[in-house]
């Protein structure tokens, strides 16, 4: 007995030795990037969260290069900071990089979401949710979208100082209803509309069961929204009415084996498109009015331009703005590109490599987390000149390729964008048009939640003109 443990013993010891000598080949061959992994498990987790993100990766940037490493909660990265890089990750090589995403916030999501996964099953909604929200889908919803931006900007115009941020997210939300639903009955979207704040609420807390925390409340909230959203579903296939929107395309969509989407499936997506549609549009619908504000001459061209368009729409007696009009907005569609190069909503994302990857001579060892730092790219000299500086008038140049990505790149790309830059061009118009706003408190600050907004959401108060 004790020989066969001794055999086993030095065959471990041979493996070990094997499997050292074939990793030290390897890692010599392939290095690891520049940088350092900091202290043992949390890494530089603790440098991260205790100054502004965007000063952690640009210093490292300039120390180490366009790719470095760091470990950050736990987890070993590397991050790509070169427009090269990225799209190795995202577009070229992005079979080799599967998203990523903490388990506590798949749960509160809904495992099924189309961006937990990659391969057929992704493709499948993913072409779904291209074709429902593409500019042919989102033209039907420009005098809907008017009706709701006209409603909010009425709801908060009286002087009062109002949280911008959270008046922004109360459209975005609506906004991304009606990108879902088509119309829904009230009371659907009142229920909807209170559960999913109190899951949002637990997305971004410690993700602890302990009864009564944000996390477990959260969990509480999502099943009833799974509840509300089945109940919807079973009124729309009952009523059979053709409604726009996204619920309308997972119902009518079965794959070539004609095998429809299950009701859960379908609900993660409702609630993941949501998530994604939700603050991101809020962050940068409050960028441009903070930029606007800071910078009179532009916001006098664009108001020129605004006004300009509602006179057409006087001759024309058309109540409402047309598809066309938003296309004829030159300048606020710069200031839309530039707000969302300089806010940089999604500063970066997270992919993890599946196996040990080569890039430019560097070993990307599998398991890593890898981030491609959208924000470093657009805030990179070499590919904005004077990159800190608010400047629309740079977009009258294309971007070098690979260097504009506030949307990402590849095959996990925002399918929202295009119904994303409507409502910034929708909502400014009615705002620089009808409107004039005094932004109360502070001047400056950024506050991350996670994205980046103005400092206390932007306390201002807003007048009919
Ligand atoms: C200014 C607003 C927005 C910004 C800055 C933004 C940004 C992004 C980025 C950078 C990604 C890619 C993430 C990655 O590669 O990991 C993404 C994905 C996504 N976005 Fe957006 N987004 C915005 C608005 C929207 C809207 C309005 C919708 C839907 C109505 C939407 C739906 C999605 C979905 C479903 C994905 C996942 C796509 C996939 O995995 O295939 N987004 N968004």
């Amino acid at each position: 007995m004790e020989k066969y443990g001794l055999v086993f013993y030095v065959f471990i010891l041979v493996l070990s030795v094997f499997s050292y000598i074939v990793s030290a080949t390897r890692n010599k061959k392939h290095k690891l990037p520049p940088g350092s992994m900091g202290w043992p498990y949390i890494g530089e987790t603790l440098q991260l969260y205790s100054q502004d993100p965007n000063i952690f990766f640009s210093d490292r940037h300039t120390r180490y290069g366009e790719i470095f490493k760091s470990r950050m909660l736990g987890y070993p990265c590397v991050m790509l900071a070169s427009p090269e890089a990225a799209r190795f990750v995202l577009v070229t090589h992005a079979n080799l990089f599967k998203p990523t995403y903490p388990k506590s916030k798949e749960d509160l999501i809904g495992p099924a979401a189309l961006f937990f996964h990659q391969g057929d099953y992704h493709l499948r909604l993913r072409k779904v949710v291209q074709r429902c929200l593409s500019p042919e889908a989102i033209r039907n919803f420009v005098a809907d979208i008017e009706d709701i931006a006209v409603s909010a900007l009425d709801s908060w115009a009286d002087g009062q100082v109002v949280n911008t941020f959270h008046e922004m997210k109360k459209f975005s939300f609506e906004v991304g209803i009606l990108a879902i639903f088509g119309h829904l009955e009230d009371h659907h979207k009142e229920e909807l509309k209170r559960n999913y704040c109190i899951v949002e609420k637990g997305y971004n807390s410690f993700p602890t069961s302990f009864p009564g925390s944000s996390y477990s409340n959260a969990l509480k909230a999502r099943k009833m929204l799974s509840k509300i959203l089945c109940k919807i579903i079973s009124e729309r296939k009952e009523k059979k009415t053709a409604e726009n929107g996204l619920l309308s395309c997972f119902l009518s969509s079965p794959n070539e084996n004609g095998i429809s989407l299950t009701e859960n499936q379908i609900a993660d997506n409702i609630i993941g498109v949501l998530f994604a549609a939700q603050d991101t549009t809020a962050s940068a619908l409050i960028w441009i009015i903070k930029y606007l504000h800071d910078n009179l001459k532009l916001l006098e061209s664009v108001k020129a331009e605004q006004k300009a368009i509602c006179r057409q729409l006087n001759v024309e007696e058309t109540r409402h703005l047309t598809w066309r009009n938003t296309r004829e907005m030159p300048i606020t569609h710069k200031v839309v590109l530039e707000t969302l190069r300089k806010s940089s909503i999604i500063s970066f994302t997270f992919r993890e490599a599946v196996e040990d990857v080569e890039y430019k001579g560097y070993l990307i060892p599998k398991g890593w987390k890898v981030m491609p730092l959208f924000r470093n790219i657009h805030q990179n000299p070499d590919f904005f000149s004077d990159p800190h500086k608010f400047d629309p008038s740079r977009f009258e140049k294309a971007p070098k390729p690979n260097t504009f990505m506030p949307f990402g790149s590849g095959v996990h790309a925002c399918p929202g964008n295009e119904l994303a830059k409507l409502e910034m061009l929708i909502i400014t118009h009615h705002l620089i048009t009808k409107f004039r706003w005094e932004v109360v408190g502070p001047e400056s600050g950024i506050q991350y939640g996670p994205f980046p907004v103005p400092i206390h959401g932007l306390p201002a108060r807003f007048w009919r003109q």
